[in-house]
């Protein structure tokens, strides 16, 4: 169970049920205190056997979790809680030292953060996402040139290529004019040389993660706009656990042992990669994950600003909705949507309660219950506080 806060009228505790897959949104206007409730619940899931938690973090807010929480430490006795810092594994894409730097690097070591290279295996992407990635087609030259060289990599070496291998498979082909092979060596040449972000031998993605850590990957250092690269470790990263976790559940029931623990993921800024109204990489790959995700233990915790701005098939999916202060009426209509038949009236209605900081309305599909709660002080430092 988690530990969330209190209900605000009657003060009872309020506890999540973590044990089965769940899909959880966190919503709220600007500050409203999204992301320190999603750090909530990673305090709670990090310390919970084999369960291996992940977070996506757009704007660096939950490496902080490595320190106690020591400016709260009145609000925290409180709730009869000491302050407490959780072991973080800090992932960083491409190589950590030429992204932040020797002294950031050395300074985030002292603080007990694990920093770590995080890559993805070339291999790993279908001809289909290769043309995503570069917005090309089937149907035009590039594109072709691009499917035909990925699949016959993909066909006489599986996963294990570089993306030095892909170039050079490219320059060998014949089957293209000069002119759109070399266009094609432009865009590759421009990912090797400045994404830094792919491997160059193979590498399995879950190899790199810490059980007993929150795992968060600093996808802050890729640009949003960049190819989508954000969203290409997601979808990588979604798709990868999605197999592996189908596979160890097979072996579970069959008694045997496994080496992929149950996954929880949290993606603060989600409307970045479920956006509604058009398409982007990971889109596909994390309605997947909620869908399907129940039977092989893969659960979601997705923040974001503008629930009106995540796809709707994802919202319809959540089992639990927790709103922060929402005012925009798209927002309050997008959750309205979401409205149940247990509920004895909008969720409109209840949404103006919702006024001070750290208050949520909790609204719980499987309890059918809808509730305001008080959420309780983090343990471990939030890192997304305004400069003073
Ligand atoms: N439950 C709480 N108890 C005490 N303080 C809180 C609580 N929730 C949030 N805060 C404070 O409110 C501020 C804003 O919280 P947070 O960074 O989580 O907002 P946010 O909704 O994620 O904002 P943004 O949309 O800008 O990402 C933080 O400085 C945090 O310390
Ligand atoms: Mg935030």
């Amino acid at each position: 169970m988690i530990f969330l806060g209190r209900n605000f009228e009657s003060e009872e505790p309020i506890y999540v049920e973590s044990n089965r897959s769940r899909a959880i949104l966190i919503c709220g206007k600007r500050g409203s205190g999204k992301s320190y409730t999603m750090g909530v619940f990673l305090e709670e899931l990090y310390s919970q056997e084999n369960t291996l938690v992940i977070v996506i973090d757009p704007l660096r807010n939950f490496y902080t979790m490595s320190r106690s929480n020591e400016d709260q430490y009145d609000d925290l006795y409180r709730w009869n809680l000491t302050p407490r810092g959780t072991p973080v594994r800090l992932l960083i894409p491409g190589d950590p030292i030429k992204r932040y730097g020797e002294k950031v690097i050395d300074a985030l070591r002292s603080q007990g953060v694990q920093v770590e290279s995080f890559r993805i295996n070339p291999g790993d992407l279908t001809p289909d996402t290769w043309l995503d990635l570069f917005n090309l087609s089937l149907t035009e030259p590039m594109g072709l040139a691009l499917y035909r060289s990925v699949s016959q990599l993909r066909h006489s070496q599986g996963v294990h290529f570089s993306l030095e291998d892909l170039i050079e498979k490219v320059k060998k082909s014949n089957r293209s004019k000069e002119t759109t092979t070399e266009a094609l060596l432009a865009r590759l040449e421009v990912a090797l040389d400045e994404w830094d972000l792919f491997s160059s031998y193979y590498k399995e993605v879950t190899e790199i993660f810490d059980v007993r850590a929150v795992n968060v990957i600093d996808v802050g250092v890729l640009g949003s706009s960049r190819f989508g690269l954000r969203n290409l470790i997601v979808l990588i990263l979604t798709q990868d656990l999605f197999r592996k976790r189908s596979q160890a559940r097979l072996q579970e029931e069959l008694g045997l042992p496994t080496a992929v623990p149950k996954v929880w993921l949290a993606i603060d800024e989600a409307q970045e990669f479920v956006p509604s109204g058009r398409s982007s990489l990971s889109k596909e790959s994390l309605i997947q994950w909620v869908k399907e995700g129940r039977q092989p233990g893969l659960s979601l915790i997705a923040a974001t600003q503008q629930p009106a701005a995540i796809d709707r098939e994802l919202l319809s999916q959540c089992d639990l909705v927790l709103a922060h202060k929402v005012t925009t009426s798209d927002d309050v209509d997008a959750l309205n949507r979401l409205s149940h038949n247990y509920m004895a009236s909008e969720l409109k209605q209840y949404l103006r309660q919702i006024d001070r900081r750290g208050e949520a309305l909790l609204v719980d599909d499987e309890e059918e219950s809808v509730k305001v709660v008080q959420v309780r002080p983090r343990r471990s430092r939030h890192g997304g506080a305004e400069i003073q």
